[in-house]
């Protein structure tokens, strides 16, 4: 039998396995309704899967126009506020949704930390692993409230982990709870509003109490976009679906280094300014 160390709680997969089908075996199918909330995506994980080809077909492409080659500067210079001290001794689980094959994965891992990153692609995860040298081990978890399983790839040490999912459907004994800092950079910016609902639900599900999150996004003229996606987030926008349930400081807005990897993407050499949030619970 197989455990898995952090960022999950540490849990036999197999036991965990046995427990999700035997509970919803047992259930009437009326008290498994009782436990959905009409406004819960429950009711159909598979709309919440509705745009997930969209992307896998981008990823078929290589056409990942948003991604950096280096770790991200705002994550290097706001570091210490994200993890407050914590290091090898004290490692941090660290969540990265949406992750793509970001550099930043790595980053966390080499200082020492428990990474989950949530990407739907196989290529992204081919690519990270391959482009990065790093070996992979490929295990399979439940992930959802209905209890589907979702592949975990892992480097050997398990302390570096991508589950292969829809991060907005993402509900696991595994994760829930389990969560001390998210790096968002692209995934909240770059979804649906409808979308964008789910993600609230699933981050408020994954957090840990006394979590810390860095919230990175776009400000832009959309209406001199070519592209669909990312959308801009102004700042209410972001108080208005993190401000019910954290305390929210803005660390900057700027036009980056690497603006023309966003020109590039929205065929327009206009300014874009990266907008960075760093929240707490509220208390
Ligand atoms: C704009 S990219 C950003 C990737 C990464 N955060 C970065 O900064 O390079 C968004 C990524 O999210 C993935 N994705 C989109 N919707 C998803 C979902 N609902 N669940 C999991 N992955 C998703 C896409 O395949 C893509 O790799």
């Amino acid at each position: 039998m197989s455990s898995l160390t952090l960022p999950f709680k540490t849990t036999d997969l197999n036991q965990l396995s046995r427990d999700v089908v035997s509970n919803n075996n047992n259930k009437s199918n009326d008290s498994i309704a009782d436990e959905r909330s009409p406004t819960t995506y429950h009711d159909d994980e598979e709309e919440a899967d509705k745009y997930l080809n969209i992307w896998k077909n981008l990823w078929s492409k290589r056409d990942t126009a948003w991604h950096l080659d280096s770790f991200h500067p705002i994550l290097l210079r706001y570091q210490d506020k994200l993890l407050e001290g914590r290091s090898t001794d004290n490692p941090a689980r660290v969540l990265l949704p949406l992750c793509g094959k970001s550099n930043d994965l790595k980053f966390f891992y080499q200082e020492g930390h428990h990474v989950l990153g949530v990407e739907c692609a196989d290529e992204a995860i081919y690519d990270f692993f391959n482009l990065n040298g790093l070996n992979k081990e490929t295990s399979k978890v439940p992930a959802t409230k209905s209890g589907k399983i979702a592949k975990l790839h892992s480097t050997p040490d398990r302390k570096l982990n991508i589950m292969q999912k829809n991060f907005l459907t993402l509900d696991s004994k595994l994760v829930n709870g389990t969560i001390d800092c998210v790096w968002d950079r692209g995934a909240f910016g770059t979804i649906t509003e409808e979308e964008q609902n789910l993600y609230i639900q699933t981050i408020r599900r994954l957090l840990a109490p006394n979590f810390k999150y860095l919230l990175l996004v776009l400000e832009f003229d959309q209406s001199k976009s070519c592209d669909p996606v990312p959308m801009p987030q102004p700042e209410h926008k972001v108080r208005s679906y993190f401000g019910s349930f954290c305390h929210i400081e803005k660390l900057e807005s700027r036009v980056p280094n690497h603006v023309n990897l966003y020109q590039r993407h929205m065929g327009n050499p206009m300014d874009v300014r990266e907008t960075v949030y760093f929240m707490t619970p509220k208390k």
